[in-house]
């Protein structure tokens, strides 16, 4: 027996023992280059000292090196393996779900009442064949009131406390505004088309306000618009008369009564019988019976004229309501101001 063999042995026994203990894989790396590493590998620095051998011993020297060698190839991939499903499995039980735990709640957000409202007064009055436009908020002294029969100087005007701009004209009249209502899109409406027109607008106005319950200075409006040959008064009792079942229910009567706007000729506030006491007096109607709910009227023909329409040959009527005092009443809500608090309580109620 030569040295070179009891090396081999020691060789193999020494590195399997070590090979036992390693329980990652950066020390399994260590260990493949310290005992087969190609250079400075222990086995590999035997094997080369095979030639050396007297020529008697060389043939079992070389048996004995190549079982060592698939030996440790052997033991080592066999390593490999143990501590790559170590890890795996490690990683498993680390990142596994507990499908048992209940899930977060995740916030669902929902429509605010006003927007809700908006909509269900849009789809009452769709299947009559009227479209949607919206319209700006900053608005022209002359599309909120002049063209619409408010002149400066009217007292009219009072009855729409103005936010005005900051910017003055050569003549030092402030021109801007924050729209005080809708209907300002009924002139620019009439001036960018010809009749027939049916359309809604939705969108938010101001007001110079001291708020109050029933009070807020900024809040919603839609505003209605119908012009066409031969439109009368008759069509806007039943156009309203059918937005006030579909949106109050099929039993709902109305009440028409005269009232002053000035782009209206005649003027109404529509008033309908109160859901809530059907008509007897209660809380809600103030012990009226009623409600009002919008006003409207025939487009006043000097309005027609203005934007070039022929009176005598095309009508209309407009209308305008409050979102947020339609919510209050279906709802029994006692406060406007609670819309616009954004407080969670109120909101996810609706
Ligand atoms: N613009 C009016 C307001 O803010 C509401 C109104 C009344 C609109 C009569 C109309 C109408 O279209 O015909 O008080």
């Amino acid at each position: 027996m030569s040295t070179l063999t009891d090396e081999l042995t020691d060789v193999e026994s020494s590195a399997l023992a070590e090979l036992e203990r390693i329980s990652d894989r950066d020390a399994l790396e260590e260990w493949r280059v310290t005992w087969q590493g190609r250079r400075q590998g222990r086995l590999p620095k035997l094997l080369e000292q095979l030639p050396t051998l007297p020529i008697e011993d060389r043939r079992e020297a070389g048996q004995l090196a190549n079982r060592v060698r698939t030996a440790l190839e052997n033991a080592y991939e066999e390593r490999r393996a143990v501590l790559e499903h170590a890890s795996v499995s490690q990683r498993l039980s680390a990142e596994a779900i507990d499908v048992t735990l209940p899930g977060r709640r995740v916030p669902a957000g929902g429509l605010h009442p006003t927007t809700q409202t908006l909509r269900e007064i849009i789809d009452a009055f769709k299947p009559m064949g009227f479209t949607v436009v919206e319209g700006p908020e900053v608005e022209w002294d002359y599309y909120n009131f002049e063209a619409l029969n408010i002149p400066a100087d009217h007292p009219a005007r009072d009855q729409w406390d103005t936010l005005w701009l900051d910017i003055e004209d050569d003549d030092g009249k402030r021109p801007l505004l924050l729209r005080t209502h809708t209907s300002p899109m009924q002139v620019r409406i009439m001036e960018a088309q010809e009749p027939p027109i049916r359309v809604l607008v939705p969108g938010r106005v101001f007001r110079h306000e001291a708020t109050d319950a029933s009070h807020e200075s900024v809040f919603f409006q839609v505003e209605g618009l119908a012009i066409d040959r031969g439109i009368t008064f008759a069509d806007l009792k039943g156009t309203l008369y059918a937005f006030a079942r579909r949106m109050f229910g099929p039993d709902r009567r109305v009440r028409f009564r005269c009232d002053f706007f000035p782009f209206v000729e005649p003027g109404v506030d529509m008033a309908i019988d109160c859901f809530a006491c059907k008509g007897n007096g209660c809380r809600v109607c103030s012990q009226s019976g009623w409600l009002e709910i919008m006003g409207a009227g025939m487009v006043h023909p000097k309005i027609l004229q203005r934007v070039g329409y022929d009176p005598d040959e095309y009508t209309g009527f407009a209308f305008g309501m409050g979102p947020e005092r339609i919510a209050m009443l279906r709802h029994g809500i006692d406060d406007i101001r609670h819309f616009y608090a954004n407080d969670l309580n109120f909101l996810e109620q609706f």
